[in-house]
């Protein structure tokens, strides 16, 4: 009773930030991503009787903390309670990136778990119910099931939240150039964030301006509109961190080096000599959006900046998918 998966990280177009209910971690307002290419995680689960407890490892990563662990023993209790067994399990997770930098590793993290701890037990639930469940371990993990392009839909209650695709990945050539700016784990978890952004007198103009918003960006995405979809989504990270900004106590994900790149993107693309625009998660990594013609160029001119810790080119990619090489 053991299965392997291979699930992506995603980059939020639109973002999730504020939970309608923080138990089954339905959102406020809906959301859209896009799965990316090169930044994932594997991850194997086993339920065997010779296990005496949950046994939760991860490959190369300094520090595991408890609510992490925790976090992973409630997706194996969901799917044991859904399979109606009581074995205990085995979970081996390596993730190709830092985690808790500001690249969704809870997305690709516990959409992974969730998918392998399924076919581990032989749990046939695909799309709408897979991201359901994996909504209730981490809300991004719901957007990290379907493939290419998705729309996150908040729905009215736990059995209508979860992500569909809008495109297939291979709709539109745009890449998201990763610059990493940090190795450090951030302070403030996106958990902590999502329950204080109601504190920010802003957040209901916010969501009240959102639906239209979502339109926009879609129809954009539909139109291959590049320079229209760049401007909304540098916007809309920009309004989601005056949200974290504006919190009490107020959050600031952004580090210099954040700063210094977010400038120097604009004045680029300002000067007519490379068009990218950026978006920034919980944290301090920045994601430069452009089309796959100008990735090259991009990535060079990124390489000059000496704090970057690393930088990783993606592509629209798969969602969660199962794989044969087990990590154990
Ligand atoms: O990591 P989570 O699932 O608690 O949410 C983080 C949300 C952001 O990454 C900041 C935005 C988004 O929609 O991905």
């Amino acid at each position: 009773m053991k299965a392997t998966s291979k699930s992506p990280a995603n980059i939020a177009f639109i973002k999730y930030w504020g939970k309608a209910d923080p138990k089954t971690r339905v959102p406020q307002n809906n959301s859209i991503s896009m799965c990316l290419s090169d930044l994932y995680s594997l991850c194997t689960v086993e339920f065997n009787s010779k296990f005496k407890k949950d046994k939760i490892e991860f490959v190369n990563e300094r520090i595991v903390l408890n609510k992490e662990r925790e976090r992973i023993i409630k997706v194996l209790d969901r799917t044991r309670n859904l399979a109606g067994i009581d074995l205990r399990a085995k979970v081996l997770t390596q993730n190709n990136f830092p985690k808790a930098t500001g690249v969704a590793s809870s997305a690709s993290g516990l959409s992974g778990i969730t998918l392998a701890a399924c076919r581990a037990l032989d749990l046939k639930m695909k799309g709408k119910e897979l991201s359901k469940l994996a909504r209730l371990a981490s809300g991004t993990a719901s957007r990290s099931i379907p493939n290419g392009f998705v729309e996150w839909k908040k729905g009215t209650n736990e059995n209508s939240s979860y992500a569909k695709q809008i495109f297939p990945a291979d709709y539109w050539r745009i890449a998201d150039v990763v610059a990493i700016v940090s190795y450090k784990m951030k302070k403030v978890s996106s958990t902590e964030g999502h329950s204080l952004a109601n504190t920010s007198p802003f957040q209901k103009t916010r969501l009240k301006l959102l639906k239209a918003k979502v339109k926009s960006i879609k129809q954009t995405i539909k139109n291959r509109d590049f320079s229209t979809f760049g401007q909304i989504l540098e916007k809309e990270a920009l309004e989601m961190h005056a949200i974290c900004l504006t919190s009490t106590p107020s959050i600031l994900y952004w580090s210099p080096t954040t700063i210094d790149i977010m400038k120097k993107v604009q004045s680029w693309r300002n000067q007519g000599k490379l068009e990218s625009y950026f978006t920034i998660d919980a944290g301090p990594t920045v994601h430069l959006i452009c089309q796959q013609n100008d990735e090259k160029k991009l990535a060079v001119r990124l390489k000059k900046i000496k704090e970057i810790e690393k930088i990783v080119i993606n592509h629209p990619g798969s969602g969660a998918r199962e794989i044969n090489q087990h990590l154990f």
